[in-house]
């Protein structure tokens, strides 16, 4: 069967499914943009992602274009179409299509609405299987990395290389040789002392949908971790590191920039909270109606 898409209202093939070439999006990456991870026809932790995205819209300065409901409703709508049960949902919201001119158009343009719907893995069921390697690449992504924009050139370049590297990750490192994120996930580790840690939030890093529903399973279990900054030194030190994100789930990395990280072995604390995510994915898959937030 063809993959439907929606675009500004219509439900299209994918062929056929068009912006306009003046779209702010194309010309000034002026959007932003959500995944889901789609498990049994349930989008999974979908409120996260919803409430994130109004936050991303409100630091552009774009009214959001209709309420979650009518989101949700829409969203229900292209799984349906396009009959698939396991996938990821992409989300892009632009500023709209326009004259070419910096500023913000006046009269405002309506905003463009695209979202796609496409085949995903799915999900993993052997640790080792899933446990990938990371490259070290420089963080060169701009002041507002809080914000999920559609301005991805950066990790696009970065991702690119860890390919290069036969790598599936590009782990970001700032000037002052910190870790900040994943090309396209949140970092964690399990320092050289135990402790299991991911990065403070602020404007250099994405709040994770995936790592703010780990940290709440992990409160309910009562696993300890701490939120901080930590070098690209205390990583390569590191016991285990791991991925969260709503595409890799939580992802073991085994190899840093061709080293292996602790035995080179799926951690055992990796092991547990991917079996937590695990449980609660499939749990969420079972309680939550498509279309509905939790
Ligand atoms: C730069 C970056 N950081 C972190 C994440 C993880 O976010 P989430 O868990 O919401 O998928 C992503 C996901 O695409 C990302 O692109």
């Amino acid at each position: 069967m063809s993959r439907v898409a929606y675009v500004n209202g219509r439900f299209l093939p994918l062929s056929a499914a068009m912006v306009s070439v003046e779209d702010r999006g194309f010309q000034f990456a002026d959007g932003v943009y959500e995944v889901i991870y789609l498990k049994d026809s349930r989008l999974i932790d979908a409120e996260l992602h919803l409430a994130r995205l109004s936050r991303s819209l409100a630091a552009i300065g774009m009214a959001p274009p209709m309420s979650q409901a009518a989101l949700l409703c829409l969203m229900a709508e292209l799984i349906r179409r396009n009959r698939l049960s396991d996938g990821l949902l992409y989300l892009q919201i632009t500023r709209g299509a326009a004259p070419r001119e910096h500023a913000f158009p006046r009269p405002l343009p309506k905003p463009t609405v695209v979202m796609t719907l496409r085949r995903a893995p799915a999900f993993p069921k052997d640790l080792n299987a899933w446990a990938a390697a990371a490259i070290t690449y420089p963080d060169q992504r701009w002041a507002r990395c809080d914000i999920k924009t559609v301005g991805l050139l950066p990790n696009v370049l970065a991702k690119q290389a860890a390919r290069e590297r036969g790598a599936q990750e590009a782990i970001l490192i700032d000037a002052n040789g910190m870790v900040t994120e994943g090309a396209s996930s949140t970092v964690w580790i399990v320092d050289a002392a135990g402790r299991l840690c991911t990065r403070t939030l602020d404007h250099a890093v994405l709040p994770g949908c995936t790592r703010e529903a780990v940290a709440a399973l992990l409160a309910r279990q009562g696993i300890a971790w701490t939120e901080r900054p930590f070098s690209l030194a205390e990583m390569q030190a590191a016991r285990e590191v791991f991925l969260t994100s709503a595409t890799s789930f939580v992802r073991p990395i085994t190899a840093i920039d061709e080293n292996p990280v602790g035995n080179g072995q799926v951690g055992e604390l990796t092991r547990k909270v991917f079996d937590i995510f695990a449980r609660h994915v499939a749990e969420e898959a079972a309680a939550t109606p498509a279309g509905k937030a939790a």
